[in-house]
């Protein structure tokens, strides 16, 4: 049982994939050092060397790596000089998720689709060629300044994208067993989660999937919104979530007042052995939000008989949720930046397709207690 081989719930049915997508075809981040960040995602989360674009490939203002882990493709870019748009990026919000590309069959169809039903230009299609094959790119803007842009690459065989060099090196650290994007989660401002549900249901065809009110997610003290949109194949789910009144201040204010405005909030990647991926993981360095260990004292009650070792789990921190479906198991890394925004979680599905609704109490309370430390609760 697994998320690629268990049938979609009946709400999927109703997205309309007039623009059908493959899949996220890569994410790229604007971070201050590229050339350091490549290094801890390899060092640390098992990323292998891909590509390269910059002085050495005939750019002057930019330098790309490009890292890849089975399906996931990350792309981490950084300015040469003052003043450029990436820059002035990074400025404002930090390092964090500019591009959210998506890979579908043609990419003037989509851009032509997309603007047709309401969506605001990033970039006009472009062809991109080198020996290797051409490539199409367009693109839109979505909440905040982060962008998706489609990606037609039918007719290409190089390595990446056209003006990118194959990155040779020999420091290659093992894959820690990441296999593909599950889904990508945006923080956007008190009161526009519903103006977001309707630009991806209007513009991109998506459906709404799930909805969490303030009922579903709020501790004693904080509280947040969250609708999850989907294409039709479920390739591609994006939660939306928005701050909800609270007494404190709630996670995704934190986030938007820290990245200065909406963005991408975490990043979840599956694998099919959570328990050897994130052993690896901590080996590694990377940390983890940690529930209290009770958490686990009252698991099987809540969620039944698992294949895994519970007590492998409480060591680690990994959390288990239950649906009709089947279950799953996830955990949240603490922010990969100075600023307490972007993270990622790491996801196992064992035929549920929701998000861990259970969890979420215990979870958002050990953000709190994270909250609390920085002194932004
Ligand atoms: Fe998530």
């Amino acid at each position: 049982m697994s998320t690629l081989t268990s049938p979609l719930p009946k709400v999927y049915e109703s997205a309309q994939d007039f623009m059908p997508i493959n899949g996220t075809d890569y994410l790229e981040l604007y971070v201050s050092n590229s050339k350091q960040a490549a290094h801890f995602y390899k060092t640390a989360f098992g990323f292998q060397s891909l590509a390269y674009a910059g002085l050495e490939t005939g750019l002057k203002d930019r330098e790309s790596y490009v890292l890849a882990q089975d399906k996931i493709r990350l792309v981490l870019t950084s300015p040469l000089r003052s003043g450029t748009d990436i820059g002035k990026h990074i400025d404002k919000h930090g390092d964090g998720v500019k591009v959210t590309a998506l890979w579908v069959d043609d990419a003037t169809y989509a851009y032509n689709e997309a603007m047709k039903r309401g969506a605001t230009s990033y970039m006009e299609p472009i062809i991109e060629e080198d020996e290797d094959g051409k490539v199409v790119r367009s693109g839109i803007y979505t909440y905040g300044e982060t962008v998706h842009v489609f990606v037609e690459r039918k007719d290409y065989n190089g390595i990446f994208l056209p003006g990118y060099k194959k990155w040779e090196t020999t420091y290659n650290p093992e894959s820690v067993g990441l296999k593909f994007v599950d889904h990508m989660v945006g923080n956007v401002e008190l009161g526009k989660m519903d103006y977001w549900v309707e630009f991806y249901e209007k513009v991109l065809g998506f459906v709404n999937i799930l909805s969490f009110d303030d009922n579903d997610i709020s501790t004693e003290y904080t509280a947040l919104m969250s609708k999850v949109m989907s294409n039709g194949n479920g390739r591609i789910k994006f939660p939306i979530n928005e701050p909800a009144a609270g007494i404190k201040k709630s996670q995704v204010d934190e986030y938007l007042d820290f990245y200065e405005g909406a963005g991408v909030q975490h990043i979840a990647v599956a694998t099919d052995d959570v328990v050897k991926t994130v052993t690896e993981l901590q080996k590694r360095g990377i940390e983890f939000l940690r529930v209290p260990t009770t958490y686990y004292d009252v698991l099987e009650d809540r969620v039944g008989k698992i294949d895994e070792d519970i007590d492998s789990l409480r060591e680690l921190g990994i959390l288990v949720d239950r649906d009709d479906e089947g279950y799953l198991l996830q955990i949240f890394t603490k922010p990969v930046e100075p600023r307490p925004t972007m993270f990622f979680e790491i996801i196992q599905r064992k035929g549920a397709h929701s998000f861990g609704k259970g969890n979420f109490k215990a979870l958002f309370e050990a953000i709190e207690r994270e909250q609390e430390l920085r002194g932004t609760l």
